[in-house]
């Protein structure tokens, strides 16, 4: 068993870099999973034995690192939705030496782009032991975590080359969804049943799109907004707290701009001790209630000096938001709320003349614990 990579796939062809191509194939990719994942009359292609094992759990537990814990903390949410079984995500490099006490019937979900990453697989080594049920979701057929557990989904988003990973996170999202979607349908979830998510996700791909092809609007706001700055705040709430994780983990890797997420209504329980005047602070906005509230969180930055950047999802925009993202089904905002964050990060990365694909001290995949 090899991991297989198509030489082709990992040219760069016109592209300076392969982020800036990696994030540019997010639409084609999650088009792709459509395809991989249900057939064209409609049927999910997720094999029965993964879909069967998974119903008769009572609690899903999903194990990542960096990016892909950042992709597990959204398809918690997802999961949770549509098939009502508790989920808990874990850092690989915790649950190793602190596993949480277990469920009676649990399910365990890798989340692994590379499908190597050493933290992650001595968790899968030890539920081995356990003799407990797993699924790897990775974009490397053969690696060692999909040889190892039980079952295999994988991301189809072809080689991801940049450190700095992007189409790997929207399509372990894409995959968790189908996953979702698929479990909850076998539990007889009304939601689950609901939920098209062949047009849900052919309306994020062409949002995607509008998206990627407005690149000179994200270099000019990544000038204007983190030119010089050494630190910078994402907020949100909800699904927009988890990508505001990943908007923040994008900028440190490759600008070396000091950058945290923080859950917006936390804020104000210690760091908003940190806003000076002139503080970036970028604010998601997808979700109506939730988003009222962070827009009352904006205005705290604001009047202790902040600059504010809002990206907020269509007929929920204010005038002074500097982003509005085409409107898409609130399961899916992380999908389109990360598009901008891995642009101003590319460019504040570009701008500082650092290099994009390989930041200092990063690997792509780290086969140490
Ligand atoms: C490394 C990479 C990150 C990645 C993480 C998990 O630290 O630099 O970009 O998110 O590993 O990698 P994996 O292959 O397990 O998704």
């Amino acid at each position: 068993y090899v991991a297989e990579i198509d030489a082709n796939d990992t040219e760069k062809g016109l592209y300076p870099h392969y982020m800036l191509k990696e994030i540019d194939e997010q639409p084609a990719v999650m088009r792709t999973l459509i395809q991989e994942y249900v057939t064209p009359t409609g049927e999910s292609t997720i094999p029965v034995e993964i879909v069967s094992e998974m119903a008769e759990s009572d609690r899903i537990y999903v194990v990542g690192c960096g990016t892909s814990w950042h992709a597990g903390l959204v398809g918690k949410k997802m999961l949770e939705e549509l098939t009502q079984i508790p989920v808990e995500v874990h850092l690989a490099s915790e649950m190793g030496y602190d596993m949480p006490i277990l469920s009676k019937k649990p399910f365990f979900i890798f989340l692994t782009q590379s499908g190597e990453t050493a933290d992650s697989r001595q968790v899968l080594v030890k539920i081995n032991e356990m003799k407990l049920p797993s699924l790897t979701i990775t974009n490397v057929k053969g690696s060692t975590l999909s040889r190892e557990a039980t079952h295999t989904l994988l991301l189809h988003a072809g080689p991801e080359i940049a450190v700095a990973s992007t189409k790997a996170y929207t399509s372990q999202i894409s995959v968790m969804l189908f996953l979702a979607k698929a479990l909850g349908e076998k539990l007889g979830q009304e939601k689950a049943k609901g939920l098209d998510i062949v047009h849900e996700l052919g309306i994020v791909a062409a949002a995607m799109e509008s998206l990627v092809d407005d690149k000179d609007h994200y270099s000019e706001l990544s000038q204007s907004f983190l030119n010089e700055t050494r630190n910078a705040f994402y907020i949100g709430r909800g699904l927009d707290y988890a990508v505001s994780l990943e908007g923040a983990l994008k900028l440190k890797e490759i600008s070396y701009i000091q950058a945290e997420g923080f859950a917006a209504g936390e804020l104000k329980h210690g760091t908003i001790a940190l806003i000076e005047k002139g503080t970036p602070v970028v604010a998601l906005i997808s979700n109506k209630e939730m988003g009222s509230h962070t827009r009352g969180n904006i205005k705290e930055v604001e009047s202790r000096g902040a600059k504010s950047l809002v990206i907020a999802l269509e007929g929920l925009e204010k005038e002074t938001d500097a982003i509005v993202l085409p409107h898409v089904h609130e399961l899916v905002t992380p999908l389109v709320t990360v598009i901008p964050l891995q642009l101003l990060a590319y460019y504040a990365s570009l701008q500082r003349d650092l290099d994009v694909d390989k930041p200092r001290n990063l690997a792509k995949s780290v086969t140490v614990e």
